[in-house]
């Protein structure tokens, strides 16, 4: 497959590779199992996968292979669907969606796979970008579905900001009763909790609108927002929503503000009587993630959830 200017229509091969998972074709099948009816809405959730640009990074803070086998671990979970979180690709260029595409493909997944765009997935990760061509394979960035009683909703937080465009769409797709997740692949910044390396992740999150996006969120009573981004797991309950980073699907552990980075996805159930969250490491071992509010205090270095999980856990 050839490189092509930024703005020219992908490759065939690579519109044919990306077909079956287009946003649209997955919300059909998802629409179409059985599970839609039920009232209870089992998931999987899997954070930033692109192994790294650069074979340093690769070498020092990762290891291979980490995508194929959590897609191994999700078809053993009872999941309807999975989302992704974002930064699936290190940079979004034809040749690495195909490659990434072609991983998917091998993974047979059998159920829906829905993507969150992530800075990385864009024409450059940092800096001036666009979209277009995460946009031509799946379709909108900003979508929503319902699923077993919940309203989901995926926005695009992948140029470090929310438009006032944005807002106003999010408010109008949460105005709905009952239970509503959000997916979005940066934490807002004014968290202050989960930090990172170098200019990209020094502030953690996106700037532009993100205050409003929380009292949006907590006006509404979302019950959880997952996001990326950061290379970690962690947890913040601010306003009255939960917020959570799993940002460990099979990206490099860079060091970071967050304590606690591992390869990692989450198996989500969500029903009458709320959510509940469990932590799936890539080494097998698990942990549910407890309903106690987790209040952190912003920017006072790194912080640990080892102490929910035993001294066992430290080598993770
Ligand atoms: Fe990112």
């Amino acid at each position: 497959m050839r490189f092509h200017d930024d703005r020219r229509p992908p490759p065939p091969e690579l519109l044919g590779l990306a077909r079956r998972w287009r946003t649209e074709r997955q919300l059909g099948r998802l629409a179409r199992l059985p599970a839609a009816a039920a009232g209870t809405a089992r998931f999987a959730v899997l954070g930033d996968v692109e192994p790294s640009r650069f074979w340093i990074w690769r070498r020092l803070f990762n290891r291979e292979g980490v995508f194929p086998r959590q897609m191994a671990a999700i078809r053993a979970a009872p999941a309807a669907f999975v989302v992704q979180l974002g930064d699936m690709v290190e940079k979004g260029r034809p040749e690495r969606y195909a490659r990434f595409l072609r991983q998917l493909r091998r993974a047979d997944l059998g159920r829906p796979y829905l993507t969150v765009i992530g800075n990385h997935d864009r024409s450059r990760p940092n800096g001036s970008s666009h979209s277009t061509l995460y946009r031509r394979l799946f379709g909108r960035a900003n979508y929503a579905f319902d699923h077993a009683g919940t309203r989901f909703v995926v926005l695009d937080s992948s140029a470090r900001r929310l438009t006032a465009a944005q807002r106003r769409w999010l408010r109008l797709v949460l105005d709905a009763p009952g239970r509503k997740v959000v997916f979005t692949h940066m934490p807002p910044a004014h968290l202050g909790l989960w930090g990172g390396v170098g200019p990209a992740h020094a502030i953690g999150g996106f700037t532009g609108g993100a205050r409003e996006f929380s009292e949006i969120v907590s006006a509404a009573r979302v019950s959880r927002v997952y996001m990326g981004h950061v290379h970690a797991f962690g947890v913040q309950d601010y306003r009255g929503v939960r917020y959570v980073l799993t940002g460990g699907g099979g990206s490099a552990l860079f060091p970071s503000g967050a304590a606690d980075r591992f390869h990692h996805f989450l198996a989500v159930e969500c029903g009458p009587a709320g959510v509940r969250e469990r932590v799936h490491a890539l080494d097998g071992r698990s942990f549910e993630i407890p309903a106690a509010p987790v209040i952190l205090p912003a920017h006072d270095g790194p912080r640990s959830w080892r102490r929910f999980l035993g001294s066992t856990w430290a080598g993770a």
